[in-house]
């Protein structure tokens, strides 16, 4: 499908508890690489595959969860036009000035959602010294280290008045809505949003304390990734939460776990191509237990209810 508006979620601020713990997981287990730290001793880090500057950040604090999330906008001509949607929609829209919050990231405009998450967007981005290759390009760089995590690919946020959220996606960020479920009564439990080919670029799931996270995920390229992720994860004793498994949701393969501060990681491959104008798949919310774990077709409790 043609862009206009978001590209894609490009950036996320994690708030972690022991930074030298954690970040030896993002870097040697799940395989990214550190770009180097903000003046206020924040880490910049990023997968293999990635070409902007990066796009995952650690800040040490005393409680692990969510800073905020960033997507990529077309351009500068679309992300002045969006900014004016925001306000519109009625959230309040401040500027961040360009190299300042995030280093190598151009003017961010950011704003709160009602579900509580803070969002940024930006347009320009500085290339990664360490980008993937454009000139006759070999496949890596050098090879992916861990879990070799291509991408930050999604995540999965907890709040209030998901409705409205979605509806946001759609008119402000011009998203597509593939999958939702829906309670007996009607109302919106849950709903996978994207912006371009990919079954979700991120989820929301009805929730009455704000600003909460469920996961992120990260992109990894094979089923046989999942089961060497898999390897890892009990090699290096962190705690597994759910799989290796496949989502009827997305048709994702996956396997959950909790990096050491306690947020919750995933790491996906597979899942369908997402088109616009396919019919929008229906869970009920009775179904969801297979809809999330398609082999033993039942609810795990825990996975919806433990959040960061
Ligand atoms: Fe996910």
């Amino acid at each position: 499908m043609a862009f206009h508006g978001t590209i894609r979620p490009g950036l996320i601020q994690l708030r972690v508890l022991d930074l030298d713990k954690t970040l030896d997981f993002y870097k040697n287990i799940l395989g990214l690489d550190e770009v180097g730290r903000t003046s206020d001793g924040r880490v910049m880090l990023k997968c293999y595959d990635e070409f902007d500057h990066h796009s995952v950040v650690l800040r040490k604090t005393d409680k692990a969860g969510l800073d905020y999330v960033g997507f990529k906008v077309i351009s500068a001509a679309e992300l002045e036009a969006i900014k004016d949607k925001v306000t519109k929609f009625g959230y309040k829209v401040s500027e961040v000035a360009p190299n300042t919050e995030q280093p190598g990231f151009g003017k961010q405009y950011k704003f709160t959602l009602c579900t509580g998450h803070e969002f940024h967007i930006y347009s320009d981005v500085e290339l990664a010294s360490d980008h993937p290759q454009i000139k006759n390009p070999d496949i890596w760089n050098k090879p992916p280290r861990g879990m070799r995590a291509v991408r930050l690919d999604h995540f999965l946020l907890y709040g209030p008045g998901i409705e409205e959220a979605e509806r946001f996606m759609k008119e402000v960020f011009d998203m597509y809505v593939p999958e939702i479920c829906n309670t007996p009564d009607g109302k919106r439990l849950a709903t996978w949003i994207t912006g371009n080919n990919k079954p979700h670029d991120l989820a929301f799931v009805e929730y009455p304390k704000p600003n909460t996270i469920h996961h992120i995920g990260f992109y990894l390229q094979t089923w046989e990734d999942i089961l060497h992720a898999a390897d890892l994860i009990a090699v290096n004793h962190l705690k597994l939460d759910i799989g290796p498994t496949r989502h009827a949701i997305t048709r994702g393969l996956t396997i959950y776990f909790w990096e050491p501060s306690g947020n919750r990681i995933e790491t996906y491959c597979g899942g369908y191509t997402a088109y616009p104008d396919s019919p929008q798949r229906v869970w009920e919310a009775s179904q969801l237990g297979r809809g999330l774990f398609y082999f033993s077709g039942e609810m795990i409790p825990s996975f919806l209810e433990i959040v960061t």
